[in-house]
């Protein structure tokens, strides 16, 4: 049995397509959602296939275009064939595990790295003739940043500002980081978050329309990752478009208005955090807890309610869409169930990974 990993761009809802089966060359009409990747058997020759639905988000908006993009080192293959688009204006969020292929991606689209294969537009313009010119509309925070320990916050700024031919009001960008009040201290004893704060500055200097953050949060504790979330929010309201790579679930959650997930060096499916959830996620659970009617498992499931009792007189329903609560609420009251609290549990990115790949977000890459 042959495994065929076919790709092409479909619409972002329901897309149609013919497949081409590429050992007998039947043509194959497939449906399938934007992100999806369907199992298909080709009905002549019984070929086993797979079919990628990439999403096609609207080009003239597309501040990056990513096309068939891949990076080998030796035997490694740190990115595979991948696709995507940015729009202008979105946070869009590159979430992947340890080893996934981020950088090597992000590195690609910066100029830094030459991919094996693939074609990359930066607002329009193929980058691989051109990236002087494309050079001045973005911003670089580069993974595990570090700048001159012996220099102040300003001096950093200034010493940065001065690389570009485009520059920005350096009082701007210290009120808009919020950096007025350690403009003067140097580098070397900022704590972490305010280092990675500075280095979102310095990817500003030259009022750049998209900006790059690999990892801008890794290893800060959770006050100073809110705070430098704060930042990157600020960036889109002021209506720049920014690149996030990250590990961390909560972080795409909390700001990406897209969402790419990248494992082993592929895309294994993107869409908003709702249309993840809504095509990947688990479904949402109701904990109904201290239970004091002996018969209302009975009663509910009567109702045809998902649910099971679990721990002491406890019961869990699981239900399809989260506007069902009220359903289950009304129905709690009209049978007269007694209980002491509900609690409701959506899905969420780590359980949309966890479904594609059988492997946690946060556990290292083997
Ligand atoms: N210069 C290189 N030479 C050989 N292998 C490399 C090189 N750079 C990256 N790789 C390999 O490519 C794969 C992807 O690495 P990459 O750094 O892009 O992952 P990542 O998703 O950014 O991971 P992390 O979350 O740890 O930063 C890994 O297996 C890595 O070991
Ligand atoms: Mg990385």
């Amino acid at each position: 049995m042959r495994i065929i990993m076919l790709s092409y761009l479909g619409g972002i809802q329901m897309a149609f397509k013919e497949v081409q089966c590429p050992t007998c060359g039947e043509i194959i009409p497939i449906s399938g959602i934007s992100g999806e990747v369907k199992k298909i058997i080709c009905p002549r020759c019984k070929t086993i296939g797979k079919v990628t639905f990439t999403v096609n988000r609207n080009m003239e908006d597309s501040a990056i275009t990513v096309s068939n993009l891949s990076k080998t080192y030796g035997n490694i293959i740190a990115v595979n064939k991948v696709s995507f688009s940015v729009k202008k204006g979105e946070i869009f969020a590159f979430l992947g595990p340890n080893g996934a292929g981020k950088t090597t991606t992000v590195e690609m689209i910066e100029f830094i790295r030459t991919p094996t294969e693939g074609d990359i537009k930066i607002l329009g313009v193929n980058i691989k003739n051109n990236f002087n010119q494309i050079k001045e509309h973005i911003g670089i925070l580069p993974q595990e940043f570090k700048s001159f320990e012996r220099f102040t916050v300003r001096e950093t700024l200034t010493y940065f500002s001065q690389l570009y031919k485009k520059q920005s009001n350096i009082e701007e960008i210290i009120d808009a980081m919020d950096l007025r009040s350690h403009e003067k201290i140097l580098y070397r004893n900022l704590s972490g978050g305010l280092k990675q704060r500075v280095g979102v500055a310095i990817s500003l200097v030259n009022d750049p329309d998209i900006i790059f953050l690999d990892e801008p949060t890794t290893g800060l504790d959770p006050k100073a990752r809110r705070e430098v979330w704060q930042v990157i929010s600020n960036l889109r309201n002021r209506g720049k478009t920014v690149f996030l790579t990250t590990h961390y679930m909560e972080e795409a959650e909390h700001l990406a208005d897209h969402i790419a997930i990248i494992h082993k060096g592929k895309i294994i499916a993107e869409g908003s955090l709702s249309n993840l959830i809504e095509q990947y996620g688990e479904k949402t659970t109701l904990y109904i807890k201290n239970v004091q009617n002996n018969d209302a498992l009975e009663k509910l499931r009567e109702k045809r309610f998902n649910v099971n009792k679990v721990g002491n007189g406890d019961l869990m329903i699981k239900i399809d869409h989260h506007d069902k609560v009220l359903e289950v609420l009304s129905e709690l009251r009209h049978e007269c169930i007694d209980y002491e609290s509900i609690d409701i549990r959506r899905s969420n990115l780590e359980e949309v990974f966890l479904r594609l790949t059988g492997a946690r977000l946060t556990e290292e890459e083997p």
